[in-house]
C-alpha cells in the first residue's frame, strides 16, 4: 500500500485508493487536506470526524478515487487539469433549452421507472441506426442514472456471488468495485502497449465453467483502443461456445476516430446474450446530467430492471426529456463533434511527442496514454506528482486501472476533452519544463 504507516496508521485520514501502491506524500496530503484544522483545540465537529471511518467489507479496499485526488491536487497547485475526463466547455444549447422547457412544462415528478417513453424510443431509434438492431423500446431499453448505474444494475441484476467475470485491464474503476459488491470473482486480462490488442489465447484459457460474463469497453478508457472486428468475433464465439454473457460499455461510441464503432451485440448470435450500456455525458458534453441506459433482450432486461428498481427506481424526469431531444440530433452534430475532437487530439498528441513522451495510438475516446519513463521517474504516481508540482499539469496514473498496479507503472493518461487554449497551454508547459533524463 502506498501511504502506509504514515497515513494509514491514523484513523483521522482517509486512506487513499488501494491501487496507489507507490509512496506518495503529496497525494496523502491532498487526501488529508479537507480534514485539517486551523485550531489546536478540536471542536465537537472535529472530534466527530476522528471516529474511525467505517465501510462494509465488500468495499473496504476501495478508497477515494484517483480522479478526486488528482482534481483536488490540480486546484491546490493551480495545475491545468488534463486528468479527469470531463469537458471544460458546455453542452449544446438545443439540449439545455429542452431541459429548461421540460422543467417549465411541469415534467418534474417521478418518471416511469425504466424511462420516459419518448427517451426509450429515441434510444431504440439511435441503436437501430448505429447497430442495425431493432429493439423494443418498452421491453428492452432501461434508462439509468448514467452508464455507471447501467453497469451497477447489470452486474447486480445478473451476477451471482462466486460467478467469474472477465475484464480487460486497464479498466474503468467502477467495474471492479461493482463486481466486488456483487460478490463476483474478477478475472483480468491485460492489454499491453503499443497496440493494447486482446491476447486471444490467454482469454480462451481464462474462460472456465464458472465464467458468467465478459465485460468489454470499446472505445476503451484509458487506452483509446477500439476492439477490432476480429477480436470481437473471437469474443463472440467464445461467449456462444461457453454460454457466457457480454456486458458492453460503449459510452465513447461516438468518439471513434479512425474506424467505425462495432457493437458486440450486432454480431451473429450475440444480441440474446449481451447488455449494451451507454450514456449521454460524453457525446453531448453533459457529464453532470447522468442520463444513461442499458439495452438487452427481455430475459436479461428483467435482471437489469430488478436491480435498477431498487438502486434508483427512476432517473431525473426533465433531463430524460432533454436527452430524448439530444438523441434526435442530426448526423451533422456527431460529425462536428468528431471533427472538433480530432483537432484537439492533434494538439495534445503532437505536443506530448514534442515534449518527449512515447505516445501510444488512440483511435477512440478522448484519452491518450503515454510512456513517461523517458523522464526518469520511478513510476506513474511519482511522475504525476512531479508533473503537477514542477510542470503544472495533471494526468492520471494508470496503475489504478489494473488488478496488479505494477502493470501500469510506466503509463499515464491524458485527456483532450478541454478547449484548445487549455490544451495548448498545457502542452507549452510540458515542452518548456519537462526534462528527459
Ligand atoms: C468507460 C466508462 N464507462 C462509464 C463511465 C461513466 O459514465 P456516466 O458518467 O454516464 O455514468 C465512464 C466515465 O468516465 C467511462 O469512462
Amino acid at each position: 500500500m502506498l501511504l502506509k504507516p504514515l497515513f494509514l496508521s491514523s484513523s483521522r485520514f482517509p486512506p487513499l485508493h488501494k491501487k496507489a501502491i507507490f509512496p506518495s506524500p503529496l497525494l496523502a496530503a491532498a487526501a488529508a487536506a479537507p480534514m485539517a484544522s486551523s485550531s489546536t483545540i478540536p471542536t465537537e465537529k472535529e472530534k466527530q470526524k476522528e471516529k474511525p471511518l467505517q465501510v462494509a467489507k465488500r468495499l473496504e479496499k476501495f478508497k477515494t478515487t484517483i480522479f478526486t485526488q488528482m482534481s483536488m491536487l490540480a486546484v491546490k497547485h493551480g495545475a491545468i487539469n488534463l486528468g479527469q475526463g470531463f469537458p471544460n466547455f458546455d453542452g449544446p444549447d438545443f439540449v439545455k433549452e429542452a431541459a429548461i422547457e421540460a422543467i417549465r412544462d411541469g415534467k418534474n415528478q417521478y418518471a416511469r421507472g425504466y424511462g420516459v417513453p419518448d427517451l426509450n424510443s429515441a434510444i431504440a431509434a439511435r441503436f437501430r441506426k448505429d447497430s442495425g438492431l431493432e429493439v423494443d423500446p418498452e421491453k428492452e431499453v432501461t434508462v439509468t442514472s448514467g452508464c455507471t448505474e447501467a453497469i451497477a444494475a447489470t452486474i447486480l441484476g445478473l451476477i451471482n456471488p462466486g460467478d467469474e467475470v472477465i475484464v480487460f485491464a486497464p479498466f474503468y474503476d467502477s467495474y471492479e468495485a461493482t463486481l466486488s459488491m456483487a460478490g463476483a470473482k474478477v478475472k483480468s486480462i491485460t492489454l499491453r502497449p503499443p497496440d493494447f490488442s486482446v491476447p486471444l489465447d490467454e482469454l480462451k484459457s481464462v474462460i472456465s465453467k464458472n465464467t458468467r460474463a465478459i465485460l468489454i469497453n470499446t472505445p476503451h478508457n484509458p487506452t483509446g483502443k477500439m476492439f477490432t472486428r476480429v477480436e470481437l468475433e473471437t469474443i463472440a464465439s467464445l461467449c456462444i461456445e461457453n454460454d457466457v454473457l457480454a456486458f458492453c460499455d460503449e459510452v465513447y461510441d461516438k468518439l471513434a476516430f479512425e474506424a467505425d464503432h462495432i457493437s458486440l451485440a450486432s454480431l451473429p448470435g450475440m444480441y440474446e446474450r449481451t447488455v449494451t450500456m451507454n450514456s449521454l455525458g460524453k457525446t453531448f458534453s453533459l457529464t453532470g446530467w447522468k442520463i444513461g441506459w442499458a439495452i438487452a433482450p427481455v430475459h436479461l432486461t428483467w435482471g437489469v430492471r430488478q436491480a435498477h428498481s431498487y438502486l434508483t427506481f427512476a432517473t431525473s424526469t426533465p433531463m430524460q426529456w432533454a436527452a430524448s431531444a439530444a438523441l434526435r440530433a442530426p448526423d451533422t452534430y456527431y460529425e462536428e463533434l468528431k471533427r472538433d475532437y480530432m483537432a484537439k487530439k492533434e494538439i495534445l498528441v503532437d505536443g506530448l511527442k514534442a515534449a518527449g513522451f512515447v505516445v501510444y495510438p488512440s483511435t477512440g475516446t478522448y484519452f491518450v496514454v503515454v510512456d513517461h519513463t523517458p523522464f526518469g521517474l520511478d513510476n506513474d504516481v511519482a511522475f504525476c506528482e512531479y508533473l503537477i508540482q514542477e510542470v503544472g499539469v495533471v494526468a492520471i496514473p494508470t496503475s489504478v486501472f489494473y488488478l496488479n498496479p505494477e502493470e501500469g507503472k510506466n503509463l499515464v493518461r491524458f485527456t483532450f476533452c478541454k478547449d484548445e487554449g487549455t490544451l495548448r497551454a498545457a502542452v507549452e508547459r510540458m515542452k518548456e519544463r519537462l526534462k528527459r533524463k
